[in-house]
């Protein structure tokens, strides 16, 4: 089993939408029960919410639901996945940082998720939250890419 967690800052836009993405592919891979998939935010303002009504409407309209309720990253976090994968230099550096804290239980691998991009060449997946709408479809873009690179790396 592959146990894989999306970290952005606010759990509500880009990493509830990275996790429905990949549960879409792996669903259409077949692989859905090789796989634990989950995301939390650096953050805790918007603990328990679902996504942001924009990110799923977008998600919606590309097949894609997103059911997750936001959750902060915590140290058992670094026990319970094998991947972690954050949005942006900030979330890196965030989660970095609580690694460290987590001392000798972290035995996650933490990089950034534009690592497996191939048809952007990104260097983050950019927060959509005070932008338009424009912003949350070149998230998707970014997140279907990235999670179809990463899928074959795990899965290939
Ligand atoms: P996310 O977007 O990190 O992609 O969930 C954000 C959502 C909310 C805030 C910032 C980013 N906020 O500051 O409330």
């Amino acid at each position: 089993m592959k146990r894989v967690l999306f970290v952005c800052l606010g759990n509500i836009c880009r990493s509830p939408a990275a996790e429905g993405v990949f549960l879409h592919l792996l669903a259409q891979a077949g692989a859905t029960d090789r796989f634990v998939v989950d995301s939390a935010g650096t953050g805790g303002w918007h603990v328990g919410k679902a996504a942001d009504r924009r990110m799923r409407e977008a998600a919606s309209r590309r097949g894609i639901t997103l059911t997750s309720r936001a959750r902060q990253i915590d140290l058992g976090d670094f026990e319970r996945f094998d991947h972690i994968l954050t949005m942006d230099a900030s979330n890196l550096a965030h989660v970095q940082a609580l690694a460290q804290e987590a001392g000798g239980a972290s035995g996650a691998r933490i990089e950034p998720l534009v690592r497996y991009c191939s048809r952007f060449a990104a260097s983050e997946v950019p927060d959509p939250y005070y932008g338009g709408e424009a912003g949350f479809e070149h998230v998707l873009d970014l997140l279907e890419d990235a999670c179809t690179g990463l899928l074959q790396a795990l899965d290939g």
